[in-house]
């Protein structure tokens, strides 16, 4: 495995094998690597195919976090995050440094910016303003670097692979985007970077998000029609509020394409939510 730090560097070695006719699967994430991850690098192998490269980017983008949010404490372990590539696989680790991902040349700062401006609206976007601008701009990014045939994205992320998906539509960006199942530790939760910062007695809590859908799953298929939305939703805060230290974000539902809020919850709705718990917040999703 290479580790390529130049931007430079890693679209000299992408047109290379664009030429030669090599594949390239890509799999952008912000490091504090994970099971999760890993099972997207093995998604990667199997659309790089024989002969084909895959490289994984470990980038934590500051564009994508608000102010108040873990930017300073995000997890950075990139010894660790290489390690794991290396034993997964993984042809090159891509890290570039943040000043040569945005330029901040006081007279020619950073100024262009993608956004996708309707999926973006609801949910993860309503809660954090500016956050799928970030998403969607280094996405775009990386894409451009890496130009990879196909990427690889986590279904724990439902948003943001629906807007990625828009983006590379709407922009003709010439890949294939692949959405790869939730990984869950043994309890249920799903896997993120983010766990790291759940100590004692809140780990045991934040399974609270994964017991909610399940929940839901079952009334839903339980009942001979469709439950009101807005119903659903105060009685699963209270539900979710009934630990300690949880509090309710949001709790979503709507159609697992186009995103639009479903009013009625049946079979095939699908549900998100985001809970804090303590400081941390965290995101789950699930088909009903
Ligand atoms: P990050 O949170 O590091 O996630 C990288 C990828 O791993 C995303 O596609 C995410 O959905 C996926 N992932 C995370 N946890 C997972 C799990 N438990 N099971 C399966 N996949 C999982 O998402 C980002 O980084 C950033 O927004 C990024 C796309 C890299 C842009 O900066």
């Amino acid at each position: 495995m290479r580790i390529v730090k130049s931007i430079r560097a890693m679209q000299a070695l992408s047109r290379q094998w664009q030429r030669a006719g090599t594949r390239i699967a890509f799999v952008p994430t912000m490091g504090g690597l994970h099971d999760g991850h890993l099972s997207l690098v093995e998604r990667a192998r199997q659309a790089a195919g024989r002969g084909g490269r895959v490289v994984v980017s470990v980038f934590v983008n500051a564009a994508q976090f608000g102010p108040g949010e873990d930017f300073a404490k995000y997890p950075r372990k990139l010894r660790h995050d290489a390690a794991l590539c290396r034993a997964a696989g993984v042809d090159i680790l891509f890290t570039p440094a943040a000043a040569q991902m945005y330029a901040r040349d006081p007279d020619a700062a950073f100024s262009t910016w993608i956004s996708e401006d309707n999926l973006s609206q609801s949910m993860e976007g309503r809660s954090r303003p500016g956050h799928f601008r970030g998403v969607t701009t280094v996405v775009a990014k990386l894409f451009n670097i890496v130009a990879p045939d196909a990427a690889v994205f986590g279904a724990k992320d439902w948003q943001q692979a629906a807007i990625v998906r828009r983006m590379v539509r709407d922009l003709n960006f010439p890949l294939k985007i692949i959405v790869a199942p939730t990984r869950r530790e043994p309890d249920g939760l799903a896997m993120s970077s983010r766990n790291q910062y759940l100590t004692g007695d809140l780990r045991r809590q934040a399974v609270v998000l994964v017991r909610t859908i399940g929940q839901v799953r079952q009334r839903v298929r339980a009942s001979p029609k469709p439950i009101d939305a807005e119903v659903l939703k105060s009685s699963l805060r209270r539900f979710v509020e009934q630990e300690p230290d949880a509090r309710v974000d949001y709790v979503e539902f709507f159609h697992p394409e186009t995103l639009v809020p479903a009013s009625r919850v049946a079979r095939g709705t699908h549900m998100a939510l985001a809970v804090f718990i303590g400081k941390t917040r965290l995101i789950d999703n699930g088909r009903l």
